[in-house]
């Protein structure tokens, strides 16, 4: 069985995508086989790394594809894209269709990776609600500033109404929240984090992403953070901590499930 986690956050520029790859890389590294999943119209997974196919999760949500076929980005880390533009269609007829609340879910059944992770447009529709019904997690990343910390309440409060108001079987559970761009120098990012703390403490995972050249930089080389400058750099060591922060709530939360 897998386990299926969404990265997700109305706000844009958090760093979602980022985190996405680089979960995704970092869990590939430690031999566990993974799908990472666009489901955003921008594309952004297949801009990073210049692959796209044909079979892509627009296609089968209309139906156009039957089998799945997944590009392999390296050992372990297979790639399923979002088809970009198509995604537009593709959340209409989500929206349309009488068995919306299981069709998502339904159609991605046969996925068996270990681990299923999604990076997300920011926007909530019905396509994030439908992910919202497939998914075991969430992580929801913040960027330590004012409308950062808004967009993060907004976000934790739409996924409990959504989860209340039993319009969809979800039993997605928010994993945590991570601060993904830090200025740890700055007045308002330090304000910013005692705030998060405060209010999400046993949701906000410890390691704090810093604001990083090469993090930045790394996309712009088809890489993840791990094999950019072989990984000798501080983004690789802060998301290597942040990863296995993640993968230890993970573990705790299914054996707590048990
Ligand atoms: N810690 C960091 N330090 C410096 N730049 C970063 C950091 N994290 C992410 N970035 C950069 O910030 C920008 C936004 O990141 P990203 O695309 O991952 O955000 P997103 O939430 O996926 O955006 P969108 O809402 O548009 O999908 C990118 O240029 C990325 O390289
Ligand atoms: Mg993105």
């Amino acid at each position: 069985m897998s386990i299926k986690i969404a990265v997700m956050t109305m706000k844009g520029g958090q760093a979602k995508t980022t985190l996405a790859i680089n979960l995704a890389s970092r869990i590939a590294k430690a031999r566990r086989e993974v799908l990472l999943i666009d489901s955003d119209i921008q594309a952004n997974v297949t801009t990073t790394f210049k692959r796209d196919h044909h079979c892509n999760l627009a296609n089968v949500i209309l139906g156009r594809v039957s089998n799945f076929e997944f590009i392999e980005l390296e050992r372990h880390l297979s790639f399923f894209p979002s088809g970009g533009e198509a995604m537009v269609e593709a959340s209409s007829y989500l929206s349309q269709t009488r068995f919306k609340d299981a069709l998502f879910k339904n159609l991605l059944s046969s996925i068996n990776h270990k681990i299923v992770i999604i990076d997300t447009a920011p926007s909530w529709s019905d396509v994030s609600r439908n992910i919202l019904m497939y998914v075991d997690y969430v992580i929801v990343p913040v960027v330590t500033d004012y409308l950062g910390f808004s967009g993060c309440d907004q976000i934790m409060s739409y996924i409990d109404e959504f989860k209340e108001s039993k319009l969809g079987q979800c039993k997605a559970e928010v994993l945590g929240i991570a601060i993904t761009r830090s200025q740890p120098r700055t007045n308002l990012s330090q304000t910013i984090t005692e705030g998060l703390r405060e209010r999400w403490s046993n949701l906000l995972f410890k390691r704090v992403i810093e604001e990083s050249v090469s993090i930045q930089e790394a996309p712009a080389f088809q890489q993840n953070i791990f094999d950019y400058r072989k990984g000798r750099t501080r983004g690789a060591e802060m998301y290597d901590q942040l990863c296995r922060e993640i993968m230890r709530r993970i573990i705790q939360r299914q054996k707590d499930s048990l």
